[in-house]
């Protein structure tokens, strides 16, 4: 059964760990299903991907780190999400179109009808089934987030990590007001309720979700 699944939120929010949580879960029930990201999930998606986050490009204006997304996700929908859900399986994408709403739109200020827009166009007019927002005070995320780059020795903060408090304040509220938007879609989970309490609440969302789809 074809099912796209995102997560979303604030650096530091845990997405990473749940997604492939939720991968084993559902593969474990033999439902076969696939983890993808963006920015990235192709080979030019990766490429594109390093220019984003390079801390050298401090230069880089909004509208073309926008260009630069939606270009990454024109490519991961044609070569990767499109084909996938074809072929009937389960696509789980760790950030998609509503990360360029959060961070393009609130974050660097760029129009949200022109983000709607590109982001429409590059998806292809596809839609996640359901998103899950993984939420919590911007302060809390990007500290976890930045803990977790001085525990990796070769690691430094990327070109989003390293913005102002303030910059992912605006993200969060963003993310919180496409879900207020779209309460069918995009599910807010609170992380300060832990790892598996977290877990919990996607798993008995999908079960739910997916059981309605058979
Ligand atoms: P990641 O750290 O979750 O892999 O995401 C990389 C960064 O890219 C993260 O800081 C969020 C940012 N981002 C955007 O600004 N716009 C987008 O459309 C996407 C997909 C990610």
């Amino acid at each position: 059964m074809s099912f796209f699944i995102t997560f979303e939120g604030v650096e530091g929010s845990g997405k990473t760990t749940q997604i492939h949580r939720l991968k084993k879960y559902l593969t474990e029930k033999g439902i076969p299903c696939r983890i993808t990201r963006e920015p990235g999930g192709t080979p030019i998606g990766e490429k594109i991907r390093k220019i984003l986050l390079n801390p050298k490009f401090q230069g880089m204006v909004p509208l073309t780190e926008l260009f630069l997304y939606e270009a990454s996700r024109a490519q991961h929908v044609h070569e990767v999400i499109l084909p996938l859900l074809k072929k009937g399986e389960v696509v789980l994408s760790d950030r998609f179109m509503d990360a360029s709403i959060a961070y393009q739109g609130y974050g660097r200020k760029v129009d949200l009808k022109w983000v709607e827009r590109l982001n429409r166009l590059a998806s292809y007019g596809i839609k996640p089934d359901i998103t899950f927002l993984l939420d919590c005070p911007s302060d809390m995320g990007l500290k976890r987030a930045l803990q977790r780059i001085q525990r990796l020795k070769n690691k430094k903060p990327d070109r989003f990590e390293r913005e102002q408090i303030e910059f992912h304040r605006r993200v969060r509220r963003g993310y919180l007001a496409l879900a207020k938007k779209e309460p069918q879609r995009v599910m807010i989970i609170d992380t300060r309720q832990g790892e598996e309490k977290v877990f919990e609440r996607i798993r008995t969302i999908v079960d739910k979700r997916i059981g309605l789809k058979k």
